[in-house]
């Protein structure tokens, strides 16, 4: 697409960063596996279940991903995701992206699933969870690549059906770790969701909401306030706001960020302006993501590569950002600490 069309012709040294970056172990924080549903896929996934798409080829399908905001990409991902129906479907859809991300060099996944854009449909919760459970345990077998599992409420939704949701995840507190929120951000504050997450902290589950998107820094507040996130998704908003800025930093409260989703998505109008390097300098604990990688252009590799070129980010720059995602995820902190001394070892064998 057009913003990143000068970061497709690599130089030499773009090359070595490149491999530099795959080497250094990484997490993917923020990742919504509907969003990893490729055109070729879509197509296949169409045909085996007979539903009609508004185009018919890869190219066609990918011709139409061009997105003025938030609301026009949401408004294209819901209506293609009647062709995700069965638990195999879940299953190829996840085990795809875990073939995609081992090769960027990830060792570990945290993914997100929106189970209110299949439960209406009338697609089983269990065919969804047991779909992508079943990809995300072969994947630590192939490619050893851990994994955590996190279920969205869809904000723009009433809070009773997100309590809906969370009651048909209780059974499945063995796989599901946490839960999040996402979907169009302004006019749906996180202290809408307050009881469900009150609910969900009682249950043991961990909390991180969307916040600072396209909305205000006074909603990633809102949500640390109201909502008791240990993560914000995003989190863009917090460069307006430097005493929220200290206080992320003060809490060790992780940014989730997506280069690639906010430049294809207008919350930034060119990837030198992205806010990503200023927030890593005054210390927050900034990791870099994909979001809805099919849709922007980039998997977790390309996140990085495009955010170091845009940026100008050192190589001790993109080791921080490697630490930080382990720092910020939900593994236990023996596992934490193994795979820091790796990026270390990595970092200082370039
Ligand atoms: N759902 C999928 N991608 C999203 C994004 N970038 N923001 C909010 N909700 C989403
Ligand atoms: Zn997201």
């Amino acid at each position: 697409m057009s913003g990143t069309s000068d970061l497709r012709t690599p130089t030499g040294e773009d090359v070595a960063v490149a491999g530099f970056i795959r080497r250094l172990p990484k997490a993917e924080l923020h990742l919504h596996i509907e969003g990893t549903l490729e055109p070729e896929m879509l197509l296949e996934l169409a045909r085996r279940n007979g539903v009609d798409l508004p185009c018919s080829t890869a190219e066609e399908c990918r011709a139409r991903y061009r997105f003025k905001d938030l609301q026009d990409f949401l408004d294209l991902y819901y209506a293609v995701l009647d062709v995700l129906v069965t638990e195999q479907d879940f299953h190829d859809l996840t085990a795809a992206y875990l073939r995609r991300v081992a090769a960027d060099g990830a060792r570990h996944v945290e993914v997100s699933f929106d189970p209110q854009s299949h439960v209406p449909r009338g697609v089983p919760f269990d065919d969804i969870v047991g779909g992508i459970t079943r990809a995300l345990r072969e994947g630590e077998t192939e490619h050893g690549v851990s994994w955590r599992l996190i279920m969205c409420f869809l904000r723009d939704r009433p809070p009773a059906e997100a309590m809906e949701m969370l009651e048909l995840a209780l059974p499945h507190r063995d796989v599901i770790a946490g839960i999040g929120l996402d979907s169009a951000e302004v006019g749906h504050p996180p202290g809408q969701f307050a009881e469900v997450y009150e609910r969900a902290r009682e249950a043991g589950l961990v909390a991180v909401a969307h916040a600072g998107e396209e909305g205000p820094p006074e909603y990633i507040a809102e949500a640390l306030d109201v909502l008791k996130v240990r993560r914000v998704d995003h989190g863009v908003a917090a460069i307006h706001d430097p005493a929220l800025q200290r206080r992320l930093a003060e809490a060790g409260i992780a940014l989730t960020m997506c280069p690639l989703s906010n430049l294809q998505l207008q919350v930034t109008p060119d990837l030198t302006r992205h806010p990503l390097k200023r927030l890593l300098d005054a210390g927050l604990l900034v990791t870099v993501n994909s979001d809805d990688p099919a849709y922007f252009d980039g998997y977790l590799l390309q996140n990085y590569v495009a955010a170091q070129k845009a940026l100008g980010l050192s190589l001790a720059d993109l080791a921080q950002l490697a630490r930080n995602s382990i720092t910020a995820s939900l593994l236990p902190d023996a596992r934490k600490a193994e795979l820091l001394d790796e990026i270390d070892l990595a970092a200082a064998a370039d």
